[in-house]
């Protein structure tokens, strides 16, 4: 493909300063970037030998060797004092039907101050980058406080006291619980209602890496410990969280090999660094999960008893979903909020109905299968209350109980139809979560013992 000649022109005249000499290293043209560059008229250099003009260019170099000169630095004055500049200049070698045929100079940076300007704003983004990295980091790390921790049952309640108590002392805690209720979150909160709030909250999963990799991620290594190494070593996690906390999560299973290995840091409060001459002191708060029974491994042997105590000395047991079935409105609530933001849908609730047949079910997957059901009904209806349709996939395959209240269509039901089955629900609900009883109940809804009776009688339900 040939370039329009034209359009060569433009090209030429575009480039800051662009010079050509022949074999012999005679100016054969200079384009008016060049003229200005060093206040010099065509007609006064070309023919003459570019030695003879800029006593610094490398182009009798590209002239013996044929070979490109580039990254040159290149120093002019004008004569004048104080006009010194540096710029930097590539020189190449023309060749035509593989016959060397000309030589050219062109300027790649006009001044360093143009270099020093770019340097400047690399470092500027360097810094930006640390600093937004830190930024992240600190995103990544501890992202709930105790007011993430949603519902009030008394279960809960425990819990949020025993958090405190974690949070003011700097023994090792260990979290259990079932799959799903939230052990990250408690331990996201003992560590940001904690003195250690301003430093580091590190997560490692014992489960998610790899047996032979988890002690250098625990503990670091120095540079050539061990093959595939990175030269200059790396911090582990007890270092990164120093002053901080270090969660360690699925601590069921770290591997036997490794379990002496985390007595000694905790005991010694000094870590190894894999292949490392010196220990390094380490002021690091532990917090564990677990969601296997760990007295039940230490009795199988699969767990140190020393480790367990340790690890035990003050511990958190998290409640299944199942056992505080009436915050299932608040955590309604807060999942829908959430999904809404990520799934970019708008739904208000879920209807009285809905609350219902979730109250009649056990939830062995806890908050996070509550969580997963709520966005696969949040991804069929996109907008308005949730009613029991957009869970039949979820009550067909389970065989749960549908509440056989005023059916939820409600197209089909009047107001008052409607008003009442939710008034019934929201009573059930009530009295469920208060033992029965009918003066707690009466509170919570904000209404007086009187208007509790005369509404149980109204909807026939059994006054006990
Ligand atoms: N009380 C709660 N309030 C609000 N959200 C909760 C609550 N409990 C759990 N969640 C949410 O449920 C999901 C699961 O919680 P988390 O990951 O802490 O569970 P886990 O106990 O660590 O489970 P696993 O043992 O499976 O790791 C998360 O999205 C979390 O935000
Ligand atoms: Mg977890």
């Amino acid at each position: 493909m040939e370039l329009d000649p034209l359009l060569a022109q433009e090209i030429i005249k575009s480039i800051d300063a662009l010079a050509v000499c022949d074999t012999e290293g005679r100016y054969i043209y200079v384009n008016q970037g060049w003229v200005e560059w060093l206040g010099i008229r065509p007609e006064d250099v070309l023919g003459k030998y570019v030695r003879d003009v800029v006593k610094d260019s490398k182009i009798d170099v590209v002239l013996r060797s044929k070979q490109p000169v580039v990254g040159e630095i290149l120093i002019t004055s004008k004569d004048k004092p104080d006009t010194e500049e540096t710029t930097i200049v590539n020189y190449y070698p023309i060749f035509r039907d593989g016959k060397f045929v000309a030589a050219i100079g062109f300027i790649i940076v006009k001044s360093t101050n143009l270099a020093l300007s770019l340097k400047q704003r690399l470092s500027h983004f360097d810094k930006e980058v640390k600093l937004l990295k830190g930024e992240l980091h600190r995103l990544q790390g501890s992202r709930y406080n105790i007011d993430n921790i949603i519902g009030d049952s008394p279960p809960v309640r425990k819990m949020k006291k025993q958090i405190y108590q974690a949070a003011r002392s700097n023994s090792t805690v260990l979290i259990d619980g079932e799959t799903g209720t939230g052990k990250e979150l408690v331990a996201h909160a003992i560590h940001n209602a904690s003195q250690r709030n301003a430093a580091s909250f590190i997560k490692i999963n014992c489960a998610a890496i790899p047996a032979d990799l988890l002690e250098a991620e625990l503990f670091g290594y120095e540079g050539g410990a061990f093959t595939g190494a990175i030269r200059s070593g790396r911090q582990g996690k007890f270092e990164m969280a120093d002053k901080g906390s270090l969660f360690l999560d699925e601590i069921n299973q770290l591997p036997l090999a490794l379990q002496p290995k985390l007595l000694r840091v905790l005991q010694e409060r000094e870590v190894d660094r894999i292949g490392g001459r010196a220990s390094l002191q380490v002021d690091v708060r532990v917090i564990t999960a677990t969601n296997v029974a760990l007295d039940k491994l230490v009795e199988e042997q699969k767990f140190r008893s020393d480790l367990f105590y340790r690890l035990n000395v003050m511990s958190i047991t998290v409640p299944p979903l199942r056992e505080r079935k009436e915050d299932l409105p608040q955590l309604i609530i807060e999942l829908i909020n959430r999904l809404n933001r990520q799934l970019g849908v708008d739904v208000k609730g879920v209807t009285p109905e809905v609350l219902k047949m979730f109250s009649g079910y056990d939830w062995p997957g806890n908050v996070r299968e509550l969580q997963n059901v709520l966005e696969r009904a949040m991804n069929i209806a996109w907008r308005g209350t949730l009613e029991l349709k957009h869970f039949d996939w979820f009550t067909k395959n389970r065989r749960i109980p549908v509440p056989a209240v005023a059916n939820d269509s409600s197209a089909n039901s009047s107001l008052k139809e409607i008003k009442n089955a939710s008034e019934k629900a929201a009573l059930d609900d009530a009295l469920r979560s208060c033992g029965n009883n009918k003066t707690h109940a009466a509170r919570k809804l904000k209404i007086s013992r009187t208007m509790i009776y005369k509404k149980m009688r109204h909807f026939g339900m059994v006054c006990k």
